[in-house]
């Protein structure tokens, strides 16, 4: 592969950025995920303010205008029509005036938000974009304690593998043993027209996917009632790290714009996360693990979600227990951090969630990292980073198989031309 200087590199971003905006959102990628998608447009924004601050605060707005009343923020909203996406508004059926699916995803929009609001050129027109989008984010964090964290234990649960944006990742297996797959109305999946198949879940995955769809629809998409009676609630590590974080960026944030309860609010939530976080971490693994709700038991699956804590400012012992988890990782896999560890039998190299790299979890561990101070880490994280961000936008990957480096062709993915590592601007923010 003919490697690419970084002019070329941000060229190539900006050109993939550009192929999926919208005007008002950007798609995650043509064909495979013709909508827009919560976490994947609040990373893109980090990317379109490298060269038009005014339109990456419109797709963080775009998203909160499909904000529910409850305040929960949509995985999916579903501006226009298209059949290439399966399941559709046809079948989640939320009532929405604009369709949206009825379950949310990982919380970075407080983050996004606070990185557009420092790196700002026209400060001025950052402190309004800023200021009104503060309530409406304010409003999602209490939403996940309210309706997540039933016993205010300061970490929220996942309903649906979907929400942790890690859609099949080996995390999930026992859990979702407890969901049934009988009653599934029959479907034409879309997405193994787009990629792969041997990349995607599988066929039973999409069951029991299906199937809570329906069992939530079944409930009216009340999220008082959702938690308590999902045969599935997981305390992800990696989706509660990112909330923490978010809860303390949007903190700070709120303090500059002058807003004290919603700086006091979201440091109490952050400060409380963190705390608990500590249950979830394992020794053994010298990584966090997901816990499964209705067993009260950890799950011993070491996967990239554990190492995602890092985003977050767990204590320093932990940072610096799960660098040294990456660097024995780096020992195994020719790009690190794998989405799981390769030597886990379960491993699979190139199934989506079960072993490929993806870029954006990377970047956010390198963040956290280098934020604790793991430097020599972090500098060998954004060496791979570049790298990787270079294969990916070379040809058409977005993950890629660990083990080989070998690109899995699937898709142009805005998120991961997020910019972040070619900053011509701001070198000294480059991870
Ligand atoms: C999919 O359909 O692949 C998505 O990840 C669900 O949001």
């Amino acid at each position: 592969m003919t490697s690419l200087s970084v002019d070329e590199t941000i060229a190539r971003a900006v050109e993939v950025l550009r192929e999926n905006d919208q005007g008002a959102y950007t798609i995650p990628t043509k064909g495979l995920y013709p909508f827009q998608w919560n976490w994947d447009s609040c990373l893109t924004a980090l990317g379109l303010a490298h060269y038009d601050e005014a339109r990456a605060w419109t797709e963080i707005e775009t998203l909160f205008a499909h904000q529910w009343p409850d305040g929960m923020v949509p995985h999916i909203v579903f501006h226009v029509w298209s059949d290439g996406y399966f399941p559709g508004p046809e079948v989640w059926r939320t009532g929405r005036p604009t369709a949206t699916s009825g379950i949310t995803q990982p919380a970075v929009a407080g983050f996004a938000v606070r990185r557009l609001f420092d790196r700002a050129s026209d400060k001025t027109l950052a402190a309004e974009r800023a200021g009104a989008l503060l309530p409406k984010i304010d409003a999602w964090h209490r939403w996940f304690y309210e309706n997540r964290d039933p016993k205010s234990e300061g970490l929220v649960a996942i309903i649906h593998p979907w929400e942790s944006g890690r859609d099949n990742s080996i995390d999930w297996d026992d859990a979702f043993e407890r969901v049934p797959t009988e009653g599934v109305e029959p479907y034409i999946r879309r997405d193994i027209l787009h990629a792969d198949p041997a990349h995607r879940p599988t066929r039973e995955q999409y069951d029991r996917y299906l199937w809570l769809l329906q069992h939530f629809r079944g409930l009216g998409w009340d999220n008082a009632r959702l938690h308590d009676a999902s045969p599935f609630q997981v305390v992800d590590p990696g989706f509660n790290a990112i909330l923490i974080r978010a809860s303390a960026d949007l903190a700070d944030l709120a303090e500059a714009l002058g807003e004290a309860e919603i700086a006091n609010a979201n440091r109490a939530r952050a400060k409380k996360g963190l705390a608990a976080m500590e249950r979830l971490w394992s020794d053994a693994h010298g990584q966090y693990l997901c816990l499964d709700r209705i067993t009260g038991k950890l799950v011993g699956s070491a996967s990239v979600g554990g190492i995602l804590p890092a985003f977050a400012a767990i204590p320093e012992s932990r940072a610096a227990a799960i660098g040294a988890t990456v660097q024995r990782l780096a020992g195994k896999a020719r790009h690190v951090v794998p989405s799981h560890d390769p030597d886990d039998p379960r491993f699979d190299a190139k199934r989506y969630w079960r072993g490929p790299i993806w870029l954006v979890v990377n970047y956010m561990i390198a963040d956290g990292l280098m934020a604790a101070g793991e430097s020599h880490r972090r500098e060998r994280i954004r060496r791979i980073l570049r790298s990787i961000q270079r294969r990916t936008l070379w040809g058409r990957p977005v993950h890629l198989d660990s083990r080989h480096g070998a690109g899995v062709p699937a898709k142009r993915l805005a998120g991961v031309c997020n910019g972040e590592h070619y900053t011509p601007k701001s070198p000294s923010h480059t991870i």
